[in-house]
């Protein structure tokens, strides 16, 4: 019998799934879908789905519904009440900019995996204690960049990390290349004008070039 993998695996398995999470604002489900397709056709399978937007829970949704092969996740998860309603709109992960005690709490009594953010070595050791070993470091390029998330390897080894916040195609491989980071997040894949303009063609290409980054 298959045993289920526990949330810490799940969310393991998003961040190997590609070098990049792309993290995608929008608020028109259909354009959500034909983005999410792009990206799947270029080896990007898993998105974060950013809560920013009056729709994003649709947009959520139309693409767990629509898009084969794209793993769907959640951002900017604030709250246990979107802990809930990203669970109903077919979110696979979770993913939050931070770490807040409510939300923690939702986080472990849904399936749904989370990965939370932590900026310093304390934040990081308190979602230790809770069993978390795979974190969203942010805002990663402000926050001290690879150098700071490299000086982290060494006392907290036990600790993945999906740095986000400043990353870019320029920029991506000098995080990919620290032994503590599984993947990265960042918008540059959703290109606002190429999405305004549903240049689709744009979006693959960008997602190809995420998809060949070595790590
Ligand atoms: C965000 O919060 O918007 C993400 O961290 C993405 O950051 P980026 O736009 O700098 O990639």
């Amino acid at each position: 019998m298959a045993i289920a993998m526990d949330k810490q695996q799940q969310v393991e398995a998003v961040m190997a799934a590609a070098p990049v999470i792309p993290v995608v604002i929008v608020d028109e489900p259909a354009k959500a879908v034909a983005l999410a397709r792009a990206l799947v056709a270029g080896g990007i399978p898993a998105i974060e789905v950013t809560l920013r937007t009056p729709r994003a829970l649709e947009c959520l949704a139309a693409i767990a519904a629509e898009v084969e092969g794209a793993i769907p996740g959640a951002g900017t998860v604030l709250t246990s009440a979107q802990v809930a309603a990203v669970e109903t709109a077919g979110a696979k992960f979770m993913v939050s900019p931070g770490a807040a005690p409510k939300l923690l709490e939702a986080a472990a009594a849904s399936p749904l995996p989370l990965l939370p953010g932590a900026a310093t070595a304390t934040e990081m050791m308190a979602l230790m204690e809770r069993g978390y070993r795979h974190l969203k470091f942010f805002p990663a390029s402000v926050a001290g960049g690879a150098a700071y998330l490299k000086a982290l390897a060494s006392p907290l080894p036990q600790v993945k990390f999906c740095p986000t916040g400043g990353i870019s195609a320029e920029n991506a491989g000098d995080y990919l290349a620290l032994p503590n980071v599984a993947c990265v997040g960042g918008s540059w894949l959703a290109a606002e004008a190429a999405v305004a303009a549903g240049d689709w063609d744009a979006i693959t290409k960008l997602a190809q070039e995420a998809a060949a980054l070595r790590r």
